[in-house]
């Protein structure tokens, strides 16, 4: 990968966050301006997380390097590789030693609480902290660049909570951001203007998905992710009842009898209809 790969992203025109939080990422810009910074945001999947890094880039017009901490498994895997060439081997640096040297960037740490290994993340430690310089053998002393804002994302799950599950010599490095789901109301906002469905319609999803969620036999978590895809379905003609069967990651029978419970009217398309077997070819030439 090149540097032609760390761009500015686009803004999501519907975006919406919490007065503090986008109080706390404006002042978070501001510091940044004076050194480099550290943002821990932690909240349960599909609430937002990689959304919120990527939109802070966008609206600051910064460069976003995305990188997934949770699938490393040894300290120098982010940083390049020795390979093998007409008998030689050189090393091939990746993205990361250009993006902590990339001013401005921003440089996004997902899933920085489950590495494979826990001795991967040693080679972060000096880049968050005041240094924030690393030496490696093959490629020398790396400085951080100017204005580099570090977000580091944690899926937060029922095994977690907050940011327990943390190494705390590397929590204390970051200002930290608790997200949760987006209030319902902007919820269904969110999904109108994101999938050009009516208001109405958005409010009917979120309505259902509010019951499915509050069930007291067996709530469901449904995510905001989730909701969205629920909402695309419909906007390209899928029943409510339809959608979510089909958006939810849950056994059929299981969400048959809770819609049951609900007396959710059927949709248009029913189980009957749903179980047809249709040819899945080409629209015709
Ligand atoms: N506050 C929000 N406003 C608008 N869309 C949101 C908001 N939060 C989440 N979304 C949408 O929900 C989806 C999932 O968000 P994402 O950032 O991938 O979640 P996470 O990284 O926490 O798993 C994305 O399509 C995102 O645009
Ligand atoms: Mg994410």
């Amino acid at each position: 990968m090149k540097a032609k790969d760390i761009v500015i992203p686009e803004q999501d025109p519907f975006f919406y966050v919490e007065s503090d939080t986008l109080r706390v990422l404006e002042r978070v810009e501001k510091i940044s301006k004076k050194h480099p910074v550290n943002v821990l945001i932690s909240g349960r999947q599909g609430c937002g997380k990689s959304s919120i890094v990527r939109q802070f880039a966008a609206v600051f017009n910064r460069p976003l390097a995305t990188f997934q901490i949770g699938i490393l498994s040894e300290p120098g895997q982010l940083y390049g590789e020795h390979v093998l060439k007409d008998g030689e081997t050189s090393y091939r640096p990746y993205l990361f030693p250009e993006a902590i040297q990339t001013p401005n960037c921003v440089i996004h740490l997902e899933e920085i609480n489950r590495p494979e290994h826990p001795k991967a993340l040693n080679m972060l430690f000096s880049l968050l902290a005041e240094d924030r310089q690393v030496w490696m053998d093959e490629l020398g002393l790396l400085n951080v660049a100017e204005g580099v804002v570090f977000f580091a994302t944690m899926n937060e799950g029922e095994e977690y909570i907050g940011t327990e599950s943390m190494d705390p010599a590397l929590r204390d490095r970051f200002y930290t951001v608790l997200m949760d789901y987006i209030p319902r109301d902007v919820e269904a906002e969110v999904l109108a203007k994101k999938t050009g469905i009516s208001r109405a319609t958005a409010q009917e999803i979120i309505g259902i998905i509010n019951r499915l969620r509050d069930h007291s036999d067996s709530p469901i978590d449904v995510s905001t992710r989730t909701s969205l895809m629920i909402a695309e379905m419909v906007a390209f003609g899928a029943s409510v009842r339809e959608a979510i069967i089909y958006s939810l990651q849950i056994n059929k029978e299981h969400l048959e009898s809770i819609l049951l419970t609900l007396h959710l009217e059927k949709g248009a398309v029913d189980v009957q209809n749903a179980n047809k077997y249709l040819l899945f070819v080409k629209p015709n030439e």
